[in-house]
């Protein structure tokens, strides 16, 4: 028996406060103009001092159950794509499995920076498959404000917090998760990373002085492995499922660079009313951006039933991926 796996709820969850460009301005040598042009972002949403990843990623797990209509003790496992956990360990899903009761679940985080959810979803579909679960919450969740370097304009400006989830369920039909693909291409670990406060370099006063807990980029570079793994993994995804860029009603890319976005949407001739695009509200939620844009999407009835649905991410790593949905609801 062929066992797939369908979306039956979505939700994502943004802190209160809204960063602008012009409060950026503020903060570095940077202007609205330049921010505008060369990403697309607006503003971002940041967690203040009390929040953790695991507050945003419960909020979004609860909108998705309850669109999903089942109960938290229904859920098998839940899964969190994070590079910001609450703390080492336990685990940010582990807080998660908790705040929501799902008591009889398996919790786990996984780390595949901005790619986490597509990685975690690619999982829940294998997990599904084999019948070793029937419900799945994969949660994308992070707060990359809190590892970032706030004088740092070349980063600073990029960044915002959030959590997206979905519930994920065994299903006969042909609908849900069609394929997806997962990769990484590790040669290019030192183009984005944060360099200390793990076990290579732990935390220390000379780590504080030189700032390396917070994120370093190699933004150019980063920008061109960016839509070239997008873009393969987008075909690779699309050819597992047996599709072509025509059949495709709508894609969601990681919302890192509009440039980016635009790169991706130009080879696959798609017109500008089939891809999706939020990064001007909330700039770059790392693992939550896909589902939180899956979810707004779905709110603003740009994704129907039966629509075929391509999600594409590429993080530090790098770590890239795409699958291909059939939408359920
Ligand atoms: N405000 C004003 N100027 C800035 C700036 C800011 N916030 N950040 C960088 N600059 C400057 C640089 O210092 C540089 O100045 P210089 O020419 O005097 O040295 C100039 O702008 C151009 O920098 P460059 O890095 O070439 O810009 P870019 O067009 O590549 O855009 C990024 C920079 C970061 C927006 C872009 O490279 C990008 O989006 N990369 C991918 C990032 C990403 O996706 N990361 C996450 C992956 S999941």
């Amino acid at each position: 028996m062929n066992i797939k796996s369908k979306i039956i709820g979505v939700g994502f969850t943004a802190p209160e406060k809204i960063l602008t460009n012009k409060d950026l301005e503020k903060i570095v040598e940077t202007s609205d103009e330049w921010i505008k042009s060369r990403t697309g972002m607006s503003e971002r949403h940041i967690a203040d001092e009390k929040t953790a990843t695991s507050d945003l990623a419960t909020g979004a797990a609860l909108k998705a159950l309850e669109m999903a209509k089942i109960g938290p003790e229904e859920i098998d496992l839940i899964m969190v794509g994070t590079v910001s956990p609450d703390m080492f360990f336990p685990s940010t899903a582990c807080f998660v499995q908790n705040n929501i009761k799902a008591v009889k679940a398996a919790a786990f985080d996984l780390s595949a920076a901005c790619s986490g959810f597509i990685y975690g979803l690619s999982l829940a579909k294998g997990m599904i498959a084999s019948g070793e679960a029937k419900n799945i919450l994969v949660i994308g969740a992070d707060c990359l404000s809190k590892l970032t370097d706030w004088t740092d304009r070349n980063t600073c400006v990029l960044f915002g917090d959030g959590a997206g989830a979905v519930v994920l369920q065994a299903t006969e039909e042909d609908t849900g998760v069609l394929s997806s693909h997962i990769f990484s291409d590790a040669s290019k670990t030192h183009l984005l990373q944060v360099p200390a406060g793990g076990s290579r370099t732990p935390f220390s006063v000379e780590v504080l002085e030189q700032r390396t807990n917070f994120i370093k980029m190699e933004g150019n570079e980063v920008f061109k492995n960016a839509v070239k793994g997008m873009e393969r993994a987008i075909d690779a995804a699309l050819n597992k499922a047996g599709l072509k860029y025509e059949d495709v009603s709508l894609v969601i890319p990681h919302q890192a660079n509009i440039r980016i976005i635009e790169s991706i949407a130009k080879r696959m001739k798609l017109p500008p009313e089939k891809v999706f695009i939020n990064l001007d509200k909330y700039g770059n939620t790392s693992s939550a951006s896909i589902p939180i844009a899956m979810t707004e999407a779905y709110a603003s009835g740009k994704l129907k039933k039966g629509d075929i649905l391509v999600i594409t991410a590429f993080g530090a790593g790098f770590t890239m991926g795409a699958a291909v949905i059939r939408w359920s609801i």
